[in-house]
């Protein structure tokens, strides 16, 4: 439906009152009614760089899920303010790797003699004491824009990786980008206090995945790759690499989400396409590039919920609080953790 004008109406006022005080940043699954307000869209890799970017914006408004936030307030200066207009908007990944468990993992690799070897990298989605964590311990934050480059990076500096908490990424990488094989991963259970895995498996692994996945692109199946091949003839099918291996393997092409918007920049007119990223991107990417067939790779597939948590009347309500001097929903990271988790952002910040 379209955006309430009398909300965007009093969005716009609050911006303009604001001026360069304020800088909205605004994640590519984000509601369209609040996209409009951002004043740069990206995946989180980009917004984590536009954050660190802007030392002269006293409010940062973050338009996207928790982990974001906390991970712009990291990389801002102590005087600035991130706001998250909805403290409901987490993100459930990065809910399957609480510190307690990391830590937990950590200390059976530790009785096993192994941990000296294994670096551990944190995709992005992941609290800021798991990023404190890793920094803390030798290793690296990445995003899926930049995970390849942060494992060979990683595997520069040790033998074994401890990949975080998406198994898929991890895998995906390892595999398809890195030329591993599947007997090199092995998926650590934070449930079971030996991860479920013998010492003989830990040893020979060169990939320890955390058994996290994303809620929504984990549901894309293999079927939903072949019945929309059959639906339409010639689709290509571009998919992100949270998807299960089974989904990448079949897709013609996989990639973080401004990837996602790169290739369909660049993609004839008249051809086909199937997503299998968040409906908020795909549709509006349908929009963007009418002279292109781009569709949803599975329909029975739902917007990112907490993603969708951010709507209109809480930007509103966080902007109006701004105006009136009052910093609502402020997000920030204790002095220790900011100090660990930036050593881990900053490693990843300072790939080649
Ligand atoms: P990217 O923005 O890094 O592509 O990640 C997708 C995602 O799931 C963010 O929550
Ligand atoms: Fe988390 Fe997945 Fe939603 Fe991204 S799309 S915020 S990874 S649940």
């Amino acid at each position: 439906p379209a955006s309430d004008p009398e909300l965007v109406e009093r969005a716009r006022k609050a911006k303009e009152a604001l001026g360069d005080r304020l800088f909205v940043l605004g994640h590519h699954y984000q509601r369209d009614e609040v996209i409009q307000f951002a004043d740069v869209t990206g995946d989180s890799f980009k917004l984590a760089q536009q954050a660190a970017a802007r030392p002269g914006a006293e409010f940062i408004v973050f338009c996207g899920v928790h982990f974001m936030a906390e991970s712009a307030d990291i990389l801002t200066t102590d005087a600035q303010k991130v706001v998250l207009p909805d403290l409901a908007a987490g993100c459930s990944m990065a809910d399957m790797a609480t510190f307690d468990q990391v830590e937990e993992c950590w200390e059976a690799l530790e009785d096993a003699g192994l941990a000296d070897q294994v670096i551990p990298v944190t995709y992005m989605n992941s609290s800021a004491d798991i990023k404190a964590f890793c920094g803390r311990n030798g290793g690296a934050v990445c995003t899926s824009s930049n995970a390849r480059r942060a494992l060979d990076w990683a595997f520069e500096q040790g033998r074994k990786v401890l990949f975080l908490p998406d198994q898929h990424l991890g895998r995906n990488t390892a595999v398809l980008e890195m030329g591993m094989s599947l007997d090199d991963c092995v998926v650590w259970n934070p449930h079971r206090p030996d991860g479920g895995l013998s010492r003989e498996q830990l040893e020979r692994a060169r990939m320890i995945l955390w058994r996290g996945h994303c809620s929504v692109h984990g549901r894309f199946t293999a079927e939903s790759v072949d019945d929309v091949r059959e639906r339409i003839p010639g689709v290509n099918v571009l998919v992100h690499p949270e998807c299960r291996h089974e989904v990448v393997l079949k897709a013609d092409h996989v990639g973080s989400t401004e990837h996602i918007i790169k290739t369909l920049e660049a993609a004839p007119a008249g051809s086909s396409w199937a997503i299998g990223t968040e409906l908020n991107l795909v549709k509006r990417l349908a929009q963007t590039f009418p002279d292109k067939n781009i569709s949803f790779l599975d329909r029975t597939v739902c917007y990112c919920s907490t993603m969708n948590r951010i709507d209109l009347p809480h930007l509103v309500w966080a902007l109006e609080s701004l105006v009136l001097g009052d910093v609502v929903n402020q997000i920030t990271v204790d002095a220790d953790t900011t100090h660990w988790a930036k050593v881990a952002l900053d490693r990843m910040l300072a790939l080649p």
